[in-house]
């Protein structure tokens, strides 16, 4: 059997059975019932909403994860399927397997959904279409993650009332961060302008229409902020003396948080570093939402399993 990948569509398409592995394809519609259906599961309960059998659905983790992995599961198992949790350090890929077989050999085991997390030199949306059992990407290498960029999207909606029109700024390392790279493709797809500060070579080569080297008048323009980790495992040759230069120029504190509106949203999808990205004063910020984007993910999740397996 073989399937699509999320196609470009102006009306709400059907998810079930389709692979998620990026947001470019998702239009404002489906977007829109995704999360019509996340806040649902949070006002009505899981039990109200889903009403199928159980279902199989298989998590392969292969990077580190603790949100991500955490509220797959959760939201697997408040909706009533089952999981069986494949994670890189017991997997067979420490034999040499590659991503290819690892997942050829799960969904010959015949799962109803494939979670992957990986960041090794394989593409899902190749993989994808030698399987017959639907895949989500949980996170892959530096190019997207798709969940993550629905959350967010979600909790801007629900913390800001709305999506068109929000300034987002994305402080830090945007060029190698996967949430970034899905925030940019949602974001722009549904009417938000998204900037991004810090040094030039942490730009991302699109997706984002202003950039700022100061991150004061990145504050002062933006209303939601979203610091983003420096992903050191992905740099090369970068010392500590140019971090330190880096994070006194480009991190959250209460000084330079003075410029940001007083109903502006500070975000960080996680994991977070205290005293690096942001500091211990911003985690106590009445502006911060980092909460509710954990929150928030369990529901998203909740929704896209729905949706691709059909049970809502
Ligand atoms: N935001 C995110 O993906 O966090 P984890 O790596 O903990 O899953």
């Amino acid at each position: 059997m073989t399937r699509t990948l999320i196609p470009v569509s102006l009306f709400q398409m059907s998810l079930v059975g389709k692979s998620l592995i990026d947001l470019n394809s998702l239009d404002k519609t489906t977007a829109h019932s995704l999360f019509d259906l996340a806040l649902q599961i949070e006002l009505k309960g899981w039990q109200k909403v889903y009403s199928e059998i159980p279902k199989l659905i298989a998590l392969v983790f292969l990077e580190p994860s603790t949100r991500t992995t955490t509220s797959f599961e959760m939201a697997a198992l408040r909706s009533g399927h089952k999981v069986v949790n494949l994670l890189g350090d017991s997997s067979s890929i420490r034999k040499g397997e590659t991503l290819l077989d690892t997942l050829l050999t799960l969904n010959a085991m015949g799962p109803d959904l494939i979670v992957v997390r990986h960041g090794l030199n394989e593409r899902l949306a190749d993989i994808d279409r030698r399987l017959s059992s639907p895949v989500i990407s949980a996170g892959e290498g530096v190019s997207g993650h798709p969940t993550q960029g629905l959350l967010d999207a979600y909790t801007i909606l629900k913390e800001r009332g709305k999506i068109e029109g929000e300034k987002v700024l994305m402080v830090g390392d945007v060029a190698h961060s996967r949430v970034a790279a899905s925030n940019m493709e949602l974001l722009n797809n549904l009417g938000a302008e998204v900037a991004v500060c810090g040094p030039e070579e942490w730009y991302p080569s699109q997706g984002a229409t202003h950039t700022f080297l100061s991150l004061k008048e990145a504050l002062e323009w933006c209303s939601v902020c979203m610091a983003l980790r420096i992903q050191k495992e992905r740099h090369i040759g970068t010392d500590e003396t140019s971090y330190k230069k880096l994070v006194s120029s480009y991190q959250l504190n209460s000084l330079s948080l003075r410029a940001l509106r007083k109903d502006g949203i500070i975000m960080h999808p996680g994991p977070f570093n205290r005293g690096v990205e942001l500091t211990d004063e911003v985690l106590e910020d009445a502006r911060l939402r980092i909460w509710h984007q954990v929150k928030n993910g369990v529901f998203i999740r909740g929704a896209v399993i729905a949706k691709v397996l059909g049970v809502v």
